[in-house]
């Protein structure tokens, strides 16, 4: 049977805006992210500690943590023991690391192959949770890649066997490019359940064939009950083509609360939310939600 209750993490603020080109001002991400907050949003990726060669978009992390919101957790993404002690100084205490099943996705977003990137986290993960940070795991092309195609699924929880040993809390396990089917949802997470029942599993599709809301109601069969999805569907990563916008959160909560699953999210406060950012972005707002409340 399906959960009564799921949880949304809202990634819009880092995902969502990570791949707009031109810089959105600090004070206008901080307004999306004080009325993301409103609209009762409990847990959120803010920004990332990443280089700001590589994505200028994130160079104001500091400043946008120091005004985080006051929700149940905060997530701050860091690659790499520069980014994370940058988050620990700030007094973070969630922080999401990132590593790609496909090895020639990980070496063009963080220039390093998968195993090196897992052996350099793993004792920063023993330490961190020595600090009782709460770590999150985000697993890229788990199911594929835009440069090797197909990732096997055997590949894929072999990854997340490996994190989850290495001590985190959360697999956020995603279709970086938005091409698993609902079968290939269902599958993957179905084992994901069985193999790590004592690791909290939240799944992230990216809607690039429009397919995310079919494998979302596919991990919810397989017992998913956490999804990380984008307010006005933003998002993309700039390393990976083709990764048009994440699933939008205003579909995903109209699609859920229609099925009577609690999400905990006001969706007129979360069109504001999507109106504070939207005149500054270069894409348009093309959700089904938002677009028919414009009408
Ligand atoms: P590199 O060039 O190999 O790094 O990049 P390096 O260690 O050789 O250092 C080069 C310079 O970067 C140095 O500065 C470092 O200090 C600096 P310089 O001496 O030249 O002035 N540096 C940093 N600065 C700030 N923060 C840091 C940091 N680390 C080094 N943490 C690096 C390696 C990892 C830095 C780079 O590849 C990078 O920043 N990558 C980030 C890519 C990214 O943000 N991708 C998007 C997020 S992942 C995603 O979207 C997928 C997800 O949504 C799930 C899904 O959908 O699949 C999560
Ligand atoms: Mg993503």
């Amino acid at each position: 049977s399906l959960p009564k209750k799921i949880s949304i993490i809202e990634v819009g603020p880092r995902d969502g805006l990570q791949n707009e080109k031109n810089f959105v001002p600090t004070e206008t991400k901080l307004m999306f992210i004080n009325k993301l907050t409103s609209a009762g949003i409990k847990e959120m990726e803010l920004t990332s500690f990443v280089s700001p060669k590589w994505v200028p978009q994130m160079k104001d992390a500091s400043e946008i943590v120091a005004s985080h919101p006051n929700i149940f957790r905060n997530i701050v993404l860091a690659p790499n023991r520069k980014g994370i002690d940058r988050a620990l100084e700030l007094g973070c205490h969630s922080i999401a690391v990132f590593v790609g099943v496909s090895n020639s996705f990980n070496k063009k977003n963080i220039n390093k192959s998968t195993m090196e990137s897992l052996e350099e986290l793993k004792p920063i993960i023993a330490e961190l949770k020595k600090k009782d940070i709460f770590v999150r795991a985000c697993i890229s092309t788990a199911f594929y890649c835009p440069f090797d195609g197909k990732i096997s699924e055997s590949d894929t929880l072999h990854l997340c066997e490996e994190f989850v040993a290495a001590g985190v809390d959360e697999l956020s396990v995603a279709d970086t490019i938005g091409m698993a089917t609902p079968s290939e949802s269902f599958s993957l997470f179905s084992s994901l359940k069985e193999r790590l029942p004592n690791v909290l599993l939240t799944a992230h599709f990216h809607d690039t064939r429009k397919m995310a809301l079919a494998n979302i109601f596919a991990a919810l069969q397989a017992g998913i009950d956490r999804f990380d999805t984008s307010a006005g569907g933003l998002g993309g990563c700039p390393f990976a083509p083709g990764a048009n916008g994440n699933v939008a959160t205003e579909d995903v909560v109209y699609m859920l609360e229609r099925m009577g699953i609690d999400t905990g999210i006001n969706l007129d406060k979360l069109v504001e939310a999507i109106d504070t950012i939207s005149p500054v972005l270069s894409r348009k707002i093309n959700s089904g939600y938002y677009q028919l409340s414009k009408k």
